[in-house]
């Protein structure tokens, strides 16, 4: 009988042994080439780049990074964190991936490296309908909402002055937005994809963009990573197969109804 009841205990300490490996080796997160599965962080407030549906983070950028990812071999998590705690994160070595509509700058290359470019913007401006603002210097005497921490906003402070309470500054893209909803504000200043994408699924709005190609500068996305960070190339290499191979421009088309300017990102 006791040798019995030893066994039987002997028996399910094996069992939970066995267990006890399966769910750790499970956690490893590595793929069959043994690389780390990567924390990639975004501000998931920024459609057509990255937003929420339901519970899932979609976008152009979430696609092209995909299939960035899938070429370089990587695997990897997007992680809705928010716009300055993308900065932070990759600061503090905690992620290992900026995904984020992030302009390519000398400011951010100072303290972070850069994939190569895979899409072009430039900001403008969303204003009411019947606005009289025409250009980028006819917003110096309005109340501007941005968000914080972006080139649009550094572009409003260079025309308005640093620290002038007339610029309102925001932590995403959307609370600038509603902010000129609620009268808040005369005008908001972002990326011109995401300030069009707005106005054509909220005509009920009536809010109208602005374009000023003399007031607003080119820029480029990159993908961005801590300074020094082995992957950088593996992410270039990715981007450049995919823009070679026809899948940048697939997705491209899927997101915004034309063929993109390839040449243009590689010169
Ligand atoms: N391209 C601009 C910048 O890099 C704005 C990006 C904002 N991105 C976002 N997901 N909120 O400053």
């Amino acid at each position: 009988m006791k040798k019995k009841g030893f066994l039987f205990a002997l028996f399910m300490s094996i069992v939970l042994v066995l267990a006890a490996c399966g769910t750790s080796s499970e956690k490893t997160n590595s793929d069959g080439a043994g690389k780390k599965k990567l924390r990639v962080v975004t501000d998931a407030a920024y459609a057509p780049f990255e937003y929420m549906d339901k519970d899932k983070i979609i976008g152009f950028d979430v696609d092209v990074f995909t299939a960035a990812a899938k070429e370089a071999g990587y695997d990897f998590e997007i992680v809705n964190v928010g716009w300055d705690p993308v900065f932070a994160e990759l600061e503090n070595g905690t992620a290992d991936v900026g995904l984020s509509a992030i302009t390519i700058n000398d400011d951010r290359l100072k303290s972070y490296d850069f994939s190569i470019p895979y899409f072009e913007s430039t900001n403008k401006i969303l204003a009411p309908e019947g606005t009289d603002i025409e250009k980028a210097a006819d917003l110096v005497d309005k109340t501007v909402a941005v968000q914080a921490g972006t080139t649009g906003a550094d572009a409003v402070d260079a025309l308005l002055g640093n620290g002038n309470e007339k610029v309102k500054k925001f932590e995403n893209n959307n609370l600038a937005i509603l902010e000129m909803k609620n009268n808040g504000a005369d005008a908001v200043v972002a990326d011109n994809a995401v300030l069009e994408t707005y106005a054509k699924n909220n005509p009920q709005d009536n809010f109208t963009v602005i374009e000023d190609k003399e007031g607003f500068e080119s820029e480029f996305y990159g993908f961005m990573f801590p300074k020094g960070s082995e992957i950088v190339e593996d992410f270039s290499k990715g981007l450049n197969a995919i823009l070679d191979n026809g899948k940048y421009a697939e997705i491209y088309k899927e997101w915004f109804g034309q063929d993109p300017d390839i040449e243009n990102l590689k010169a």
